[in-house]
Parts: C-alpha cells; sequence; structure tokens
C-alpha cells in the first residue's frame, strides 16, 4: 500500500487527491455532454427534454464543485478538467436517453472504485464525503432507466415522440418524491 501523506495541512493523501480529481474530470465531462445533449434537443424541438438536459448539466457542474470543495479544504488543490471530446450530433430523442444511461453507469463505477479506495486506505472522512454521490447516482440511473421505459410504454410513432418529451418533464418529481423518512429531497 502507498505511504500515506497526512500533514497538519493536509487530510487527503496525495493518491485520494488524484482521484478526486479524476471524478472533477468525469462531473465535468457529464455537465459538458448533457449541454451538448440539450442543444440538440433544443434544436430539434424536444422542448422539454432540453430544459431537463440544460438543468442536468447545471447539476453536473454542482457536483463537480462540491468535489473542488471538498479537495481545496483538505488542503489539496482541485484543478479544472479540460473537457475535449464532446458529441455534438445524437440519432435521435432515445439514443440520448441511452447514452446517458450508459454514461450514469460508468459514473457509479467511477463512484464506486473511489469509494472502495477510501475504505482500504481507512480514509473515511472521504468515504463519508463521497456516500452522498453513491445516493445520487442511484437516482441519476433510475431517472435514465425511466425516461428510457417511456419509449417502450408510449413508443414513437404518430404524437409519441411529443408526449414522451412531456413526460420527461416529469421525471425529476418522481426522483424527488418523499423518502421512506417522509423527507422531501431537494434537488442537487
Ligand atoms: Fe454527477
Ligand atoms: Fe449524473
Amino acid at each position: 500500500m502507498k505511504k500515506q501523506i497526512v500533514t497538519k495541512t493536509r487530510s487527503l493523501t496525495e493518491e485520494t487527491e488524484k482521484l478526486l480529481n479524476k471524478q472533477i474530470h468525469l462531473e465535468g465531462m457529464s455537465s459538458a455532454y448533457y449541454l451538448s445533449m440539450a442543444s440538440w434537443c433544443d434544436k430539434e424541438g424536444y422542448s422539454i427534454s432540453a430544459e431537463f438536459l440544460y438543468r442536468h448539466s447545471e447539476e453536473e457542474r454542482h457536483h463537480m464543485l462540491k468535489i473542488f470543495g471538498y479537495i481545496n479544504d483538505a488542503g489539496g488543490h482541485a484543478l479544472q478538467p479540460v473537457i475535449e471530446t464532446i458529441t455534438h450530433d445524437f440519432k435521435s430523442l432515445r439514443q440520448i436517453f441511452e447514452l446517458i444511461l450508459d454514461h450514469e453507469i460508468s459514473v457509479t463505477h467511477a463512484i464506486n472504485k473511489l469509494v472502495d479506495h477510501c475504505f482500504i486506505i481507512k480514509d473515511f472522512t472521504t468515504f463519508h464525503f463521497l456516500n452522498w454521490f453513491v445516493l445520487e447516482q442511484r437516482e441519476e440511473e433510475t431517472l435514465a432507466r425511466r425516461a428510457l421505459e417511456l419509449f417502450d410504454i408510449i413508443g414513437e410513432e404518430g404524437v409519441g415522440l411529443w408526449t414522451i418529451d412531456q413526460e420527461i418533464g416529469k421525471l425529476e418529481s418522481f426522483a424527488q418524491k418523499p423518502g421512506p423518512d417522509g423527507e422531501s429531497k431537494a434537488p442537487e
């Protein structure tokens, strides 16, 4: 195991800082990816999906900034990610939600790897910090799965796509429904 360097001015190991910066890159990538998808939906006339994705892009930026704050507060240095490989063209609305689900599953894997690393080196503070992301990923995947189900249930013929676009606008309130403790989840 790598030597842990935790000092009076730094409560993160360099390895953990590096991994958290990688996660920053991934969240920044999500934000850029969803912005690109939002723009495509906007130009294609899927205005509700576009709004949903513009909001989602903003949320991903907040996820990124959450990690910025955490790294810098812990004595590290959060790095603005360079995002280069963004797709601008998509085949269909359905393809967009398929790509979102694939992307969110890969983000979940990255978060799980990070959590696992923190557990192994016994960095329980970062482990605790990351729990928020673990739960967030569950919600993100559920949203994408529900969106894809709409295509199967409603169908894309006739006014199908128009109806799917309307229904996508209602998905967030579904994700924010009160939890078992009765508390309504605030959007993040
Ligand atoms: Fe995220
Ligand atoms: Fe996400």
